[in-house]
């Protein structure tokens, strides 16, 4: 039977595609061997648990070492209580621990201990009656908060001293963060005066995002298993849009290939991992969601707004931006600075940032089109400035990123727009001083740079269409919109004071602007 492309949970070899999980941690057996407790941090759905469960597996089957991955998962909901999560976490650990380990190798019922020593005590007697040398790869470590952190982290230091003959030979936590951010986690400083408490670790591993020649690889198992082909376009495109974020590489192509195309005998190119990338951005599913679901936070809000909106942000501090990379969100580009972490990450966020907005979306007839259904940039103009002067006022309110409210709402607009067989195109970066979008429509391609007037600055106009000038160019395009939303104090409503003018850039380029 074929394998198929995995997008719930850690991967199998006998089920799923994959590329060797144990490569992707070089390092690590030497950090094993020399009894090092340690790190592997890395964002959500990177293949952490697939890659240490498959290490876990392969150690064990060695003979030598009595390896396996446990959960800190079930610890959650006793962020106060030490003793609670330690009883609930050492209870699963039972049963994952037999269902991996041959019996001779299998944990002893836990010995009885007092709340808060409760771990340590399971652990020593269990390296100790242990054949083999013990390793353990505790998962989910982000699970844990507060006093039940704290309590876990201190066990293990202390009974560090006592490895390898009473306490696991090796041990690894796993979690999206690194651990000197635990101590911002685990409520605070005023408590931690002291040193990390995990500082005993002797280093900090991380899983990278898939390369091309990866994604390419995983992507010829397929080919292999199916006789159904990715054009080398195809791949190089599924890069561009993922990245090589392991989850969205997967993702895209089961879509592909199970969805759009599942006739094998049809190769999958360009146009299917288009096809395939709109249905994932429509449906959303969970890791989509759980990162969608970050943007409600505060630490996650100031940095994701200015990105949209191209600003630099005022003094964030740098545990919340570090913060929003382990979560994956975003990430640190050589020459863009902080970007949205990939296109498919970009959409989402725009997409999700507009829920409340496009609930209350008036609605709109396609006026843009012309009698044979191309887009007719000129109608487009009279439908938006029709629908800003009518519907932008009230629909401002509809999202909770205040400061990009107005560029929320005209995505949502072009979203809408491009919905009957178009795209969005977004260049999100922190910094650039403007927001890039591109509408494309048929053979129509219409770049639109945004750029915000706010109090104490200049007209924005001048800059805006030197900068829109040169990004036309690089497109090859002749004309674009540049749209300069007024911020400024105690402007009038919005229906008057919404404006066009043509201005001839220095190429000659035509550009209209929009003021709104
Ligand atoms: N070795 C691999 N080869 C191909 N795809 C992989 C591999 N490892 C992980 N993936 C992809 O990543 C997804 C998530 O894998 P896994 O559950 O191991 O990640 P994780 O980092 O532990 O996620 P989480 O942070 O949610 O616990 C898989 O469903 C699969 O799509
Ligand atoms: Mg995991």
């Amino acid at each position: 039977m074929p394998r198929w492309f995995n997008v719930a949970g850690p991967c199998r070899p006998d089920l799923h595609y994959m590329l060797p999980a144990m490569a992707r941690l070089p390092d690590v057996l030497r950090l094993i061997t020399q009894q090092n407790y340690f790190v592997l941090h890395a964002p959500r759905q990177t293949g952490k648990t697939t890659a240490m469960l498959s290490l876990a597996q392969a150690l064990t089957a060695s003979g030598e070492w009595n390896a396996v991955l446990l959960s800190m998962e079930v610890g959650a909901p006793f962020s106060a209580d030490p003793g609670a999560a330690e009883t609930a976490i050492l209870a699963e650990w039972h049963l994952m621990a037999r269902w991996q380990l041959p019996a001779e190798l299998a944990p002893p019922p836990w010995p009885h201990a007092n709340p808060g020593a409760q771990l340590s005590a399971a652990l020593s007697m269990w390296a100790a009656q242990s054949p083999r040398p013990l390793v353990l790869f505790l998962d989910e470590i982000d699970a844990l908060q507060d006093a039940a952190l704290l309590s876990v982290l201190r066990q293990l230091r202390s009974g560090y001293a006592r490895r390898p003959t009473a306490f696991p030979h090796a041990l690894a936590l796993i979690g999206l963060r690194d651990v000197r951010d635990y101590k911002v986690a685990s409520g605070g400083s005023e408590r931690l005066t002291t040193a990390s408490p995990f500082n005993i670790k002797a280093e900090s591993l991380t899983l990278q995002d898939f390369t091309p020649a990866e994604v390419a690889a995983l992507y010829a198992q397929h080919t292999a298993d199916t006789g159904q082909v990715f054009t080398p376009a195809a791949v190089a495109h599924a890069f561009e849009l993922t990245q090589g974020q392991p989850w969205l590489v997967n993702a895209l192509a089961r879509q592909a290939v199970e969805v759009i195309a599942p006739d094998p005998a049809q190769p999958i190119d360009y146009l299917q991992l288009e096809a395939a990338k709109a249905v994932l951005i429509q449906r959303q599913d969970t890791h989509l969601d759980s990162l969608a679901e970050r943007l409600r936070e505060p630490r996650v809000r100031a940095l994701i707004e200015p990105i949209l909106a191209g600003t630099v942000p005022t003094e964030l501090p740098v545990d919340d931006v570090q913060f929003v990379q382990d979560l994956g969100l975003v990430r640190l580009d050589p020459h863009a600075g902080l970007v949205i972490a990939n296109p498919i990450y970009s959409a989402i966020i725009a997409r999700s940032l507009t829920t409340t907005t496009r609930a209350f979306f008036p609605a709109l007839l396609p006026t843009w089109l012309d009698m044979q259904g191309r887009l007719d940039a000129t109608r487009l103009r009279e439908a938006l400035l029709r629908f800003w002067r009518q519907h932008g006022q009230p629909l401002l309110g509809t999202t909770a990123y205040h400061e990009i409210a107005p560029h929320l709402v005209l995505m949502a607009f072009l979203d809408r727009v491009a919905n009957g067989g178009g795209r969005v195109e977004r260049e999100l970066a922190v910094g650039r001083g403007r927001l890039d979008l591109r509408l494309e429509y048929g053979e129509v391609v219409l770049p639109i740079e945004v750029k915000v007037w706010r109090d104490g600055t200049p007209d924005p106009l001048r800059d805006g269409v030197n900068q829109f000038d040169q990004y036309l160019q690089g497109l090859g395009v002749i004309t674009g919109w540049l749209v300069i939303f007024d911020q400024r104090r105690g402007q009038p409503p919005i229906a008057e004071r919404t404006t066009t003018e043509e201005v001839t850039a220095p190429s000659g380029r035509l550009v209209l602007v929009i003021r709104a």
